[in-house]
C-alpha cells in the first residue's frame, strides 16, 4: 500500500488529501475561496496566495488527522507544480517541501491536468489508449494517451478555455464569479430564441470560444438597444448549446480517428450537467470506445486528484528536488 499526501493550490482552492495506491481517498479537505474572489467577480491573484498563506497549515493537519493516519505512514508528498497562479502554486510548493524535509520524505511534483485526468481512477480503472478531454477554467484540451503516464495534447484552445468562457459570459450577464454552475443552472429552463456562431478554426481538433464570447456580448448590447429585455437562462442556453455543441462533435471525431478504449472526462466544466448529457448521448453511437466522467466531488480543483496522479508519477520515478519551483506554464510531461 501507497499513501500519498498531496497538496493543491494553483489556483483558489486551498486543498490537501490522503490517498492510497491512486485510487482509495483516505481524505480531500478542500478550502475553497469563492466567497472572497465572487466580491471582486473574478480571482484576485494577490488574495488567493494571502489566503493559501493562512489556511495551508490548518487544511494539512485536516487531512492527515481526519485519514486516520501519522506522518510515519506517508511514502511520498506529492504538490502541484504547475499551471496555475505563481503565487497560489508558491505556497503549495514551499509546504510541500517543508514536510519532504521534516519528515525525510520523497517529493513529487504534479502538473495540474494530470491530477484532472487521473481523477477517473475515482471511478475506475484506467484502460489505454485513452482519451482525455480537459475542460477546465484555464485549460481546453484533447489529450491523447498511449500509455500510462503518456501525454500528448492534440487540440488544444486557440485563445480562451471553456471555464474562462462560462465566467465571462455570466459576468455579461451579471450572475456572478464562477459563472459555470449558474448558466448550467438557469440554462435548464432556457429556450431556444437566441442563435450565436459555431466557433471556426483552422485545426481539426484545436477549440476557439473567444468569438462566442464577443458574440454574446454584442447580441445583448443590440437586444438591449433595440429595447428588447435580455433573457438570462435563454442567453445561457444558446452559449451552452453552442459551444458545448461544437467541443463535443469535435472530441467525438477525435474519438472516431484514434479509436481509444476510453474517453474521459476532466476539470471543473466536467462537472456541467449539459455537457454530461451531451457527450453521453454521442458516446452512445460509437462503439468500442467507454466514456468515464468523474464525479462530481472531484471535477474542480481538489487535492485527492494530485493524489491519483501522484502515485502514477511515484511508480515512475518521477522525483522532484528541494530546488524545485513553482512554474506557472509547466507542460504536460512528455509534451517538452
Ligand atoms: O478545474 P477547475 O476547478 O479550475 C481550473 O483548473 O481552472 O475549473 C474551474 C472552472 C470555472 O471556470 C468554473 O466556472 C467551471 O470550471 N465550472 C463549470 C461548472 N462548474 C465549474 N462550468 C460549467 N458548468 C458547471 N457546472
Ligand atoms: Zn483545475
Amino acid at each position: 500500500m501507497t499513501k500519498i499526501l498531496a497538496i493543491e493550490t494553483s489556483c483558489d482552492e486551498t486543498a490537501c488529501a490522503v490517498v492510497e495506491d491512486g485510487y482509495q481517498i483516505l481524505s480531500n479537505v478542500v478550502s475553497s475561496q469563492i466567497n472572497v474572489h465572487t466580491l471582486y467577480g473574478g480571482v484576485v491573484p494577490e488574495v488567493a496566495s494571502r489566503i493559501h498563506v493562512e489556511n495551508i497549515s490548518a487544511v494539512i493537519q485536516e487531512a492527515v488527522v481526519s485519514a486516520g493516519v501519522s506522518m510515519d505512514d506517508i511514502d511520498a508528498i506529492a504538490y502541484t507544480q504547475g499551471p496555475g497562479l505563481i503565487g497560489s502554486l508558491h505556497v503549495g510548493v514551499q509546504a510541500a517541501k517543508t514536510l519532504a524535509w521534516q519528515f525525510h520524505k520523497p517529493l513529487v511534483p504534479v502538473h495540474h491536468l494530470t491530477g484532472h485526468i487521473y481523477a477517473n481512477r475515482f471511478v475506475s480503472e484506467l484502460e489505454f489508449p485513452l482519451m482525455a478531454l480537459v475542460v477546465s477554467g484555464g485549460h481546453t484540451e484533447l489529450v491523447w494517451m498511449k500509455n500510462d503516464w503518456d501525454f500528448k495534447v492534440i487540440g488544444t484552445t486557440r485563445d480562451d478555455a471553456i471555464g474562462e468562457a462560462y465566467d465571462k459570459v455570466a459576468r455579461v450577464l451579471g450572475l456572478g464569479y464562477p459563472g459555470g454552475p449558474v448558466m448550467d443552472r438557469i440554462a435548464k429552463e432556457g429556450k431556444p430564441h437566441y442563435k450565436l456562431p459555431v466557433p471556426k478554426t483552422s485545426s481539426q481538433y484545436d477549440f476557439s470560444f473567444s468569438g462566442l464570447k464577443t458574440a454574446v456580448l454584442q447580441m445583448t448590447e443590440r437586444e438591449k438597444k433595440a429595447g428588447n429585455e435580455v433573457i438570462p437562462a435563454d442567453v445561457a442556453y444558446a452559449f451552452q448549446e453552442t459551444a458545448l455543441g461544437s467541443m463535443t462533435d469535435k472530441t467525438v471525431a477525435a474519438v472516431r480517428e484514434y479509436q481509444p478504449k476510453m474517453l474521459v472526462l476532466a476539470g471543473g466544466v466536467a462537472a456541467n450537467s449539459r455537457l454530461r448529457a451531451l457527450i453521453t448521448e454521442k458516446m452512445e453511437k460509437v462503439p468500442g470506445t467507454r466514456l468515464i466522467i468523474p464525479p462530481m466531488y472531484c471535477c474542480t480543483d481538489n487535492a485527492a486528484m494530485i493524489g491519483a496522479a501522484g502515485y502514477v508519477a511515484y511508480r515512475h520515478g518521477c522525483f522532484g528536488t528541494m530546488d524545485a519551483a513553482a512554474d506557472p506554464a509547466l507542460e504536460m510531461p512528455g509534451e517538452i
